[in-house]
């Protein structure tokens, strides 16, 4: 590297330190289509999923932002460059559609590729990112999901990652500037290249790893890797843990398989943990169950803390004798089992402190620990100990 590249880099990260440009203090809260639908929905099903979040209060809740994901446009651009809504998903248009998720007080929110095709084939930004914007706004569309495929080579751009998020992260400011809008920015990066470093200067979130699915493996694989990045997050950025997979139990293909139980603590750690709470189960068959854990106001209350912005961390891992890599990335690894999370987490929040423990066994366990095992705890304390799945009080607990 020349003496002038190093000088460049160097006042890069002087200039991005700071980066906060007003939106997104807190984790996002909505929806999104992809666990669900994938590419097999249109206006009618996304309306049915927005009444439901209103009547069912998920709205109320905080769940507002309702994301678009793949496979929405025409696979061609049209002549002048601007992307093209399929006719057949959306027969009224998409700012029709969109005024209707309006008056159930939901706001579309945008999905889009760095590349030059989304994952699924369909337009992506590279090049039309000032255009794309202008697009989803003129959808009503203020968040944006930006995903990683189909992107030119590192040899033609000589931008990496990061770089390669740069002209988004561009585009947005300058909207901004013109227009008086800033779009929330959500990286979909997959974890590749290390974004709980790097991505509180692009964006508002950047997902840690591959692909969510319906199974404990799945979930326990992704707390074990934010149990050693919890530190990423805090207000204006978040590590992004995924959609959520709650209600999907018995969907898909193979069937999700979560019990009760393990959705319960998949919510709580996604919550907990700071991450967005995206929505990805079909609300119109879903559960009284499913529709209490998303609905949890005590859980979603953390999660929302307008006083803290800092993630709960683990303070024992509990299980942690095995050297194992994500076999899908096996550039990183991690010095623990990843089917054996941390199970003992601890962490702040403006109304109380907090504890998260995670049985691993397929049987009942008694779990124990010491108060002074967590940094919030003071010495000298009663503490009213208060459950927030019960919704109960639990008695007094002494430092
Ligand atoms: C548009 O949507 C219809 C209905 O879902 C689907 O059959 C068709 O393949 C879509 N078009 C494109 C280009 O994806
Ligand atoms: C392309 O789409 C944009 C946005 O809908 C529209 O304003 C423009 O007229 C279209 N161009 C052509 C050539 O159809
Ligand atoms: C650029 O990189 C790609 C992928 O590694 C490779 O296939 C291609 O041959 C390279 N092109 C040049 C000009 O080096
Ligand atoms: C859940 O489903 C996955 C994927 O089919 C499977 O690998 C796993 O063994 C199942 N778990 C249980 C407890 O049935
Ligand atoms: C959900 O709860 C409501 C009200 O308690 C009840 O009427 C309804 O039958 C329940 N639905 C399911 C699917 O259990
Ligand atoms: C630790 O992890 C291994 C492998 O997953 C498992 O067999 C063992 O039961 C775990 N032990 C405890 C105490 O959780
Ligand atoms: C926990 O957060 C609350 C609310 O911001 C704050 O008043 C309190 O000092 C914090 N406690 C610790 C131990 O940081
Ligand atoms: C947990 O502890 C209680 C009280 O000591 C005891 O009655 C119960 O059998 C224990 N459960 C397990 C699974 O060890």
């Amino acid at each position: 590297m020349t003496h002038s590249g190093l000088l460049t880099v160097a006042l890069l990260v002087a200039t991005t330190l700071a980066f906060d440009d007003g939106v997104g203090k807190m984790p996002a809260m909505g929806y999104d289509t992809y666990n669900a639908f994938a590419g097999d929905y249109d206006a009618d099903l996304c309306l049915a999923q927005a009444k439901i979040m209103q009547e069912s209060g998920l709205v109320a809740a905080g769940y507002t932002q309702f994301i678009l994901d793949d496979f929405y446009a025409e696979k061609e651009r049209n002549k002048t460059g601007y992307m093209v809504p399929n006719a057949t998903m959306f027969p009224d248009g998409i700012p029709a559609f969109s005024a209707q998720m309006n008056a159930l007080g939901v706001q579309l929110a945008a999905y889009g590729d760095r590349g030059y095709a989304t994952c699924g084939g369909y337009p992506g930004s590279f090049g039309h990112e000032y255009q794309d914007l202008q697009t989803w706004y003129s959808w009503g569309m203020t968040y944006l999901k930006l995903d990683n495929c189909n992107f030119p080579y590192d040899n033609i751009t000589q931008q990496n990652i990061y770089g390669g998020y740069l002209p988004m992260k561009d585009a947005i400011a300058e909207f901004a500037q013109q227009n008086g809008v800033t779009f929330t920015f959500s990286l979909c990066e997959w974890g590749l290249e290390q974004p709980w470093i790097w991505g509180k200067q692009i964006g508002q979130s950047w997902r840690i790893n591959n692909d969510i699915k319906p199974y404990w493996s799945s979930i326990a694989t992704i707390i074990t890797q934010a149990s050693y990045q919890y530190w990423a997050s805090d207000f204006f950025g978040h590590n992004d843990l995924d959609i959520l997979e709650v209600g999907n139990d018995g969907k898909g293909t193979p069937p999700g398989n979560l019990t009760y139980e393990e959705t319960k603590a998949h919510f709580t750690a996604w919550a907990f943990l700071k991450s967005p709470l995206i929505i990805g189960t079909d609300l119109t068959t879903a559960s009284n169950q499913t529709l209490e854990i998303l609905g949890n106001k005590d859980i979603i209350q953390i999660n929302q803390d307008p006083n803290v912005g800092a993630s709960i961390s683990p303070f024992r891992w509990g299980n942690n004798s095995y050297q194992v890599g994500n076999p899908s990335y096996p550039q990183v690894y991690w010095p623990s089992d990843p089917m054996s999370p941390a199970q003992y987490w601890s962490g702040n929040s403006s109304y109380g402190v907090l504890f998260m423990l995670l049985n691993l066994q397929d049987t009942t366990q008694n779990m124990s620990f010491s108060l002074v095992e967590s940094w919030a705890i003071r010495s000298g304390r009663q503490y009213s100990v208060y459950d927030m799945w019960l919704h109960q009080d639990m008695g007094i607990a002494v430092r």
